[in-house]
């Protein structure tokens, strides 16, 4: 294949991405699996520190544990390859031990700090590029994937389940499989027109009349009971929705023990 083509085979593949969620029972090669995993690897990685780790859930048990974990997703328990992408500090806090890192800090006179907000916030950064290289190398191998958000709830469920250590945040889990039937007929979901979500300069608030213009051609439908606008439906039906509020506290939770003073 020639660059051009090349390089249009790479849009076309990122264009027609879509989330799977059915899969075809075949189980995924151990090739296919690595060029998964090194795929996610090769993603950048802030100052080359790669502060992520993934864990393969293999173990069935796990898995159906996840499905109710994380608000009853049957399909967490069908994907041939499900990976835990985790925010994690807690390897390098540990190197800075084994370093004598403080010591050294407190011979020079510097102030030795724990991971803070800001840590966790860039741990996440490269644990999410990381997670959605995976996901290209993925769809390149024709095999889709499912992203779930919703691992962020139960931290304290979560934690146990995986032994995670105090610097660990597990910020997303991917299912992976090859789709069951063909994909093309799932069809692709809307996106809001550029001009609303791509800004020069400065940001900008949106008007009412906006908000109309933005959600004009989305596909979605009234389904909540009582909601009397998409306004009113998102919110009742997503960031208002019983999984957020738990997301929240989860989040919460996890966010007072990464900063707890031992
Ligand atoms: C951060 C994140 C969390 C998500 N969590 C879930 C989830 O828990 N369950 C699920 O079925 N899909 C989940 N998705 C998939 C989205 O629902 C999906 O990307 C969105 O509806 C757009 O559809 P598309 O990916 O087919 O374009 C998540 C996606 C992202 C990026």
């Amino acid at each position: 294949m020639d660059e051009k083509s090349q390089k249009n085979h790479t849009l076309d593949l990122i264009k027609n991405r879509r989330t799977i969620r059915a899969y075809n029972p075949k189980t995924l090669s151990q090739d296919e699996i690595d060029a998964i995993i090194q795929g996610a690897m090769r993603a950048p990685t802030a100052g080359n520190l790669m502060m992520y780790s993934m864990i393969q859930v293999s173990d069935q048990k796990l898995k159906d544990k996840l499905v109710k974990t994380c608000d009853n997703q049957p399909h967490i328990a069908k994907a041939p390859l499900v990976l835990l992408f985790l925010a994690d500090m807690q390897r390098w806090w540990d190197y800075f031990e084994v370093s004598k890192v403080k010591e050294k800090c407190d011979e020079i006179g510097k102030e030795f700090q724990t991971p803070q907000e800001s840590d966790l916030l860039l741990a996440c950064c490269d644990a999410l590029i990381a997670a959605q290289n995976s996901v290209v190398a993925a769809e390149a191998l024709g095999i889709g994937s499912c992203y779930i958000g919703d691992i962020m709830e139960n931290y304290e469920i979560h934690r146990e389940m995986f032994d995670l250590p105090k610097w660990v945040f597990p910020i997303t889990m991917i299912c992976y499989g090859y789709p069951k039937g063909d994909k093309n007929k799932i069809p692709l979901t809307t996106r809001f027109p550029q001009k609303f979500i791509l800004f020069t300069n400065k940001y900008s608030k949106l008007s009412e009349k906006d908000f109309k213009d933005m959600l004009k051609d989305d596909k979605r439908k009234i389904v909540v009971k009582g909601a009397e606008n998409m306004g009113q439906q998102l919110y009742l039906g997503k960031l208002g929705a019983e999984y957020s509020v738990e997301m929240r506290r989860s989040v919460k939770a996890a966010l007072k023990e990464w900063l707890k003073k031992d």
